[in-house]
């Protein structure tokens, strides 16, 4: 018996090598059945994210790819969208299908494709704005094929940690929008916070981001900012209550188009004084974002403390030196002083036309 069953197993492991003789190219050629049978076009983006800045003109790529013996399809539905800060929702962008076009919202009049060939379904976007920062979906529909591709739309520009007069921790996350908002800038993203704290920024209060979180960044740990023997990191409180919780915010704010600068006077001024100084000069009091953007994208330097809109006194040092910002290129903060008694200088912000 036992002779027998060992021939058997011996003939056996011979006809599966006979097997693999005959046949060498089984697996391979079940892999192209595979790829025969899979989607007859997709699209892809040749890069995965675009940078510009405020005012900026971009190009969103997105390329179809069909199989070269299908006729470019007169039906194809091109879609752009935007994905919003919390992935929950899609902002309509644009939509192309043969000859018709359509463009929404803020982006109508700013949005057209690319158009370089049929198979070109990239996005031209012009004068981007803060708001634009984002995730946008390019979405190609043909007949029964359906693919996507998400591109990145992000913005050179400058975080930087905000609460107003009212005094710290007093913004629920709406609150915190129209705080960005009034002071030339958006509630800054956690990618955006993720790139300035790499940059060294080190903050010991928390903020809203636009995602709806909560966090700070701390390069060097102590005690009072998430403990001493900790890492450095962004400290994330997690998601808040929109509504009923209140912290300070992160805004974000990128290049202006018009003229930042410090208004020479012979006296100082109260911050009534400093409004109408401003206006008497064909300009307006600079708001906080203005400041910022000047200091860090323009390098703008100066030792002379300035009113703001928001009535807060500040001045921009990118050169560190004595008795200004001795240790740190900083935007120096004075506080909220008393707006009637107290006297300083102010900075200014003219439109360019
Ligand atoms: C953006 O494009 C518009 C229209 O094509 C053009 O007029 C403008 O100069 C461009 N802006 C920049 C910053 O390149």
């Amino acid at each position: 018996m036992i002779p027998v069953l060992i021939c058997a197993l011996v003939s056996l492991s011979v006809a599966e090598t006979n097997l693999d003789i005959l046949y060498p190219e089984l697996e391979h050629s079940r892999t192209i059945y595979v790829t025969e049978n899979g989607p007859k076009f997709n699209v892809m983006a040749e890069q995965a994210k675009v940078v510009t800045r405020r005012g900026g003109n971009v190009t969103l790529p997105c390329l179809i790819q069909r199989e070269q013996q299908l006729p470019p399809s007169r039906k194809m539905r091109i879609k752009w969208t935007k994905l919003t800060s919390d992935y929950l929702k899609e902002v309509d962008v644009f939509v192309a299908m043969g000859y018709h076009k359509r463009s929404y919202g803020t982006f109508q009049g700013r949005v057209q494709l690319q158009g370089t060939s049929p198979m070109d379904a990239s996005l031209v976007m012009t004068d981007v704005t803060l708001d634009d920062y984002g995730r946008y979906k390019c979405e190609v529909i043909d007949g029964l094929e359906d693919d996507t591709v998400v591109v990145s739309l992000e913005l050179e520009g400058v975080v930087f940690p905000y609460f107003p007069r009212l005094g710290r921790y007093n913004l629920n996350f709406y609150d915190a929008e129209r705080a960005c908002q009034d002071q030339d800038a958006v509630v800054a993203s956690f990618d955006q916070l993720y790139e300035a704290w790499r940059g060294g920024m080190d903050w010991c209060n928390a903020g809203w981001l636009s995602d709806g979180s909560v966090q700070y960044p701390i390069t060097t740990p102590r005690e009072p900012c998430g403990g001493r023997n900790t890492v450095p990191g962004i400290r994330n409180y997690g998601l808040r209550d929109k509504d009923k919780s209140h912290y300070d915010v992160f805004c974000f704010t990128s290049f202006h188009k018009g003229k930042f600068y410090y208004l020479i006077q012979s006296s100082k001024l109260t911050y009534d004084e400093a409004v109408r100084a401003c206006q008497k000069d064909g300009a307006q009091i600079a708001k906080v974002g203005q400041m910022f953007a000047a200091w860090k994208l323009n390098k703008y330097d100066r030792c002379d403390a300035g009113w703001l809109a928001d009535a807060s006194v500040r001045y921009p040092i990118y050169h560190p030196r004595r008795r200004c910002s001795p240790t740190e290129a900083a935007v120096r903060f004075n506080g909220f002083p008393d707006k009637k008694h107290k006297l300083y200088g102010v900075y200014c912000y003219k439109e360019n036309n």
